[in-house]
């Protein structure tokens, strides 16, 4: 089944309001002619309307990093799936793994999370990962087994039909060390098959799992040309417009 490549910039806390337009402004000028790739980028919360302006009509689309999964009320601080599909996003990234290790989130949050992005239709990009220390213990595919089936616990087919999973070891993240080819390899074809077991091949087929975790342009086409590797989230190399498209234009 061909898939379409998604290609996503993950600027964390990076960028003002400003800064946030500059840049989303030169990239959606440089992927114009950008046919067969899906391009995202997702800016800090409070930059997501100013950036859905300055993209609105071309082929890059908008993604959130977090959200609370509460609909509204006394949350101080938090801002729900509602403002942020209003504020323009189309995607919401679910699970970071700075999300895990700094903001304390579990799987059950990210559960409840997705369920919220889908209550108001945002597309969920499941970030799982494993820790150095986990795959030193041999435990990466319990620790990714996990993250997945309580992740989208209790969603039908038809929920996750949109759903992008993106694995991204901890120990690759913004490390310059990014995993091995046949690492990525071997995850990517064992989360297409816990795919098909928890849902159905179908749905396995269909969805995309994209690669993060020191993602540049010196690196991309052979993470790229991975069996299983339907795209990438890219970090610190998405944050310059110019080095960005030399990613999302892997294939020249
Ligand atoms: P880097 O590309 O900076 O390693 O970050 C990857 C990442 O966490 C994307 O979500």
């Amino acid at each position: 089944m061909k898939r379409q490549p998604f290609i996503a910039g993950n600027w964390k806390m990076n960028k003002t309001g400003q800064q946030a337009v500059e840049t989303a402004t030169q990239l959606a000028r440089l992927c114009s002619d950008i046919k067969d790739i899906e391009v995202m980028i997702a800016p800090a919360n409070l930059s997501l309307a100013l950036v859905a302006q300055a993209i609105q009509g071309t082929t890059v689309k908008l993604g959130a990093q977090n959200l609370y999964f509460e609909q509204q009320g006394a949350f101080t601080g938090e801002v729900s799936a509602d403002m942020v599909k209003a504020a323009g996003a189309e995607y919401i990234l679910v699970g970071h793994s700075e999300r895990r290790q700094y903001f304390g989130e579990t799987d059950e949050a990210v559960n409840r999370k997705i369920a919220a992005a889908l209550g108001v239709g945002l597309k969920p990009v499941l970030c799982i990962g494993e820790t150095l220390a986990q795959r030193k213990q041999e435990n990466t595919y319990l620790i990714l087994d996990k993250q997945v089936s309580d992740g989208l616990k209790g969603f039908g087919l038809e929920e996750l039909s949109n759903l992008v999973l993106a694995y991204e070891p901890v120990w690759a993240i913004g490390t310059g060390q990014t995993a091995g080819i046949e690492q990525v390899e071997a995850v990517h074809q064992h989360l297409r098959s816990l795919l098909e077991s928890l849902f159905s091949k179908d749905l396995a087929d269909r969805t995309r799992i994209v690669y993060g975790g020191s993602v540049k342009p010196e690196n991309v086409k052979k993470i790229m040309a991975i069996e299983d590797v339907d795209g990438a989230l890219v970090g610190g190399a998405s944050l310059d417009a110019d080095k960005f498209i030399n990613i999302i234009k892997y294939n020249g």
